[in-house]
């Protein structure tokens, strides 16, 4: 494993959740970090935490990764602040649960920006310079959605399935030149992505979600091991496998009454 103390990590989404679980271990690391998402305060009491603790340096980045010129300004920001990415690590998204026709077309655009066309977008800009160093890692951040179709999360089950083949099909194109691409595919976690896709009320979310720190503390130790896909928690990888032998019919149904929009109580 590389001496981290050197490195420097760009982390998108880590004003909260699982971004800010894996910035607080780089950090523990002696990592550089350089934190992105909308909520600019969230990212620097956190910054400001990491540094107090660890002694390390950092750069708090606020935007809005959803819209098509996000990548390229996030890219000019760092090349003013003369910053070399190590290690990059997609993980800012978001989902909606509900009828495809009730989500708005302009959210729906929204998700793929963020979740897919953004993520390709920062890994366009980035790649290359650690192609030429012939090291650096890539983390990108899918689900337990990637493996199958999710009714009534259509789009968002769909922009994971995107993130995990572009990130299986790149890491094999890239490790001849030194480059590392993980897919972190994490099941239903306890952060605020439940409220905020309204997932938090389905089955899998009730009766099957881990910790933040769980998720955190096994996609830490993979990434660190430069595994090709983690699937944080047994019965999830039981299930992400399981999806392979399982005729298709069955897996839609079972993913319908999962998730089927529930009302809170
Ligand atoms: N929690 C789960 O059950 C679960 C399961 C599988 C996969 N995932 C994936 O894990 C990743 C992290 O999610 P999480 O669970 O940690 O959820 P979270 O707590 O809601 O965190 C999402 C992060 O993304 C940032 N973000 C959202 N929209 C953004 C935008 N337009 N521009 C910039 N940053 C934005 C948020 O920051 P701001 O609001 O400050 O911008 C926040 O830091 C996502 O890709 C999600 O799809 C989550």
């Amino acid at each position: 494993m590389t001496d981290l103390t050197v490195e420097t990590v760009l982390i998108t989404g880590a004003s909260g959740g699982i971004g800010e679980g894996l910035a607080r271990r780089f950090a523990a690391d002696g990592a550089r970090l350089v934190l992105v998402a909308r909520r600019g305060e969230r990212l620097q009491q956190l910054a400001t935490e990491l540094q107090t603790r660890h002694d390390i340096e950092h750069v708090v980045i606020a935007l809005d990764l959803s819209t098509p010129e996000a990548a390229r300004i996030l890219y000019q920001d760092l090349e003013l602040h003369g910053l070399t990415i190590d290690i990059l690590v997609n993980n800012a998204g978001f989902g909606r649960n509900d009828d495809f026709t009730a989500i708005p077309m302009a959210e729906h655009v929204e998700m793929m920006q963020l979740n897919m066309v953004t993520l390709v977008q920062l890994t366009h800009l980035i790649l290359p310079q650690m192609i030429a160093r012939r090291r650096g890692t890539i983390v990108n951040v899918g689900s337990t959605a990637s493996f199958q179709p999710g009714p009534y999360s259509t789009v968002y089950f769909a922009t994971k399935a995107f993130v995990l083949s572009f990130s299986e099909g790149l890491s094999q194109e890239v490790r001849e030149h030194g480059v590392t691409v993980t897919c972190l595919c994490p099941g239903p976690t306890r952060t605020d992505f439940g409220a905020r896709s309204r997932m938090d009320q389905n089955w899998n979310f009730i009766h099957g979600s881990m910790s933040t720190d769980a998720v955190c503390d096994v996609a830490y130790r993979g990434l660190r091991r430069r595994k090709r896909i983690i699937v944080p928690g047994i019965l999830n990888w039981i299930l992400a496998f399981s999806v392979r032998f399982t005729p298709r019919f069955l897996i839609l149904q079972l993913m319908q009454q999962w998730q089927r929009p529930r009302k809170a109580p």
